[in-house]
């Protein structure tokens, strides 16, 4: 069987000028080869495509793959990360993670937050800044936090990004909305445990990997799990498996999520609790990071006993069954 991978590499868009910010979503090589050899030793013939663009040039060209391995988060617009899975729709080519629908709302992270609400799942009360006029109007008990509506990898989130005060919140939405060039989301700030939830598999069969706490070290920046944090996880963070009750709780709130939103073979649900112990949803990553050392979903597997490979078959198993082609991976 002949699977395609489709990703966008960092190293290619540092080559062309773009910031190490701008470009902090997007796959090393390492993360590539990882994922091809598995795909290898799992018994499949591989073949790098690359971008939603590579991607247009060979599928107009006439080439075909049994199924894409999709990683491409794209460059531009609020359907980034839905550019490759309709591309793939359109020539009928079956591929693994979610659908175009799922991939824009997940990345909207206000638009998540209605679906999971509109289907009773907890997650904090928001609104959404579209200009500086709209703080005026922010009726929401402080402390509040607020974040870029359409970023991921912990982009503009700072310790400034919980803020006590309407002077606060009105400097914290000018600086993200000058920045970012999209809304900022507000909502209540959540002072408990943070989890990260990873998720195989799709509906009903979706099951929980494992449940990771994030755990700020002191030499972390404090309270929240933000950008630098993130890139120096190694050095900031601990992240520990868990499985007490507040952690069974998260994995309940994050399958409710996973499967109200429509997710599909594999991702993760990041998770903090209110002041009374609750989980909330804070977003869905339906294409989480697949760096094998660096990444939150295969760091947790690694945890959990899981193996990298295993990881990879359950994704590729979990899209070979949705797609009718049957679930012929090698065991884990
Ligand atoms: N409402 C909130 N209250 C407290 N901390 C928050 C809240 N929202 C986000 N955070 C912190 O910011 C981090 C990044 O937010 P998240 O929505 O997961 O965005 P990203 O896509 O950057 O991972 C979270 O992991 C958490 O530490
Ligand atoms: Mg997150």
């Amino acid at each position: 069987m002949r699977v395609g991978l489709t990703y966008d590499l960092r190293d290619h868009y540092l080559a062309a000028g773009y910031s190490a910010e701008e470009t902090a979503e997007f796959d090393s090589v390492e993360t590539i080869d990882a994922i091809d050899g598995a795909l290898q030793r799992l018994g499949f013939t591989t073949d790098r495509i690359g971008t939603v663009r590579q991607l247009a040039q060979r599928q107009v060209a006439g080439e075909r793959w049994d199924l894409v391995f999709n990683l491409a988060e794209g460059l531009k617009g609020v359907g980034r990360e839905a550019q490759v899975p309709a591309l793939l729709d359109a020539y009928d080519i079956p591929y693994t993670f979610s659908d175009p629908l799922v991939m824009a709302v997940g990345l909207h992270k206000g638009m998540a937050k209605r679906v999971v609400r509109d289907s009773g799942v907890p997650t904090a009360p928001f609104a959404v800044v579209e200009t500086l006029a709209d703080v005026g109007a922010v009726a929401l008990p402080y402390p509040l936090f607020a974040k870029p509506i359409a970023e991921g990898t912990g982009k503009g989130v700072t310790t400034a990004s919980r803020v006590a005060s309407p002077t606060a919140l009105r400097k914290v939405c000018r600086q993200l909305l000058g920045r970012f060039r999209q809304p900022v989301l507000v909502e209540s700030f959540l002072p408990g445990r943070e989890f990260t939830v990873g998720v195989t598999g799709s509906g009903a069969s979706a099951t929980a990997v494992a449940v990771m706490e994030v755990v700020l070290t002191e030499r972390a920046e404090a309270g929240v799990y933000s950008y630098v944090n993130k890139e120096e996880c190694e050095s900031r963070i601990v992240y520990r498996i868990v499985d007490d009750a507040d952690g069974r709780a998260a994995v309940e709130v994050a399958l409710a999520a996973w499967r109200a939103l429509g997710c599909r073979d594999g991702g993760r649900v990041d998770l903090r609790q209110d002041a009374q112990g609750q989980a909330m949803f804070l977003e869905v990553n339906p294409l989480a990071g697949l760096h094998p050392t660096h990444s939150d979903l295969p760091i947790m597997c690694t945890l959990a006993g899981i193996s990298y490979d295993a990881l990879i078959g359950r994704i590729v198993e979990s899209a070979l069954r949705r797609s009718g082609l049957g679930a012929r991976v090698a065991a884990e």
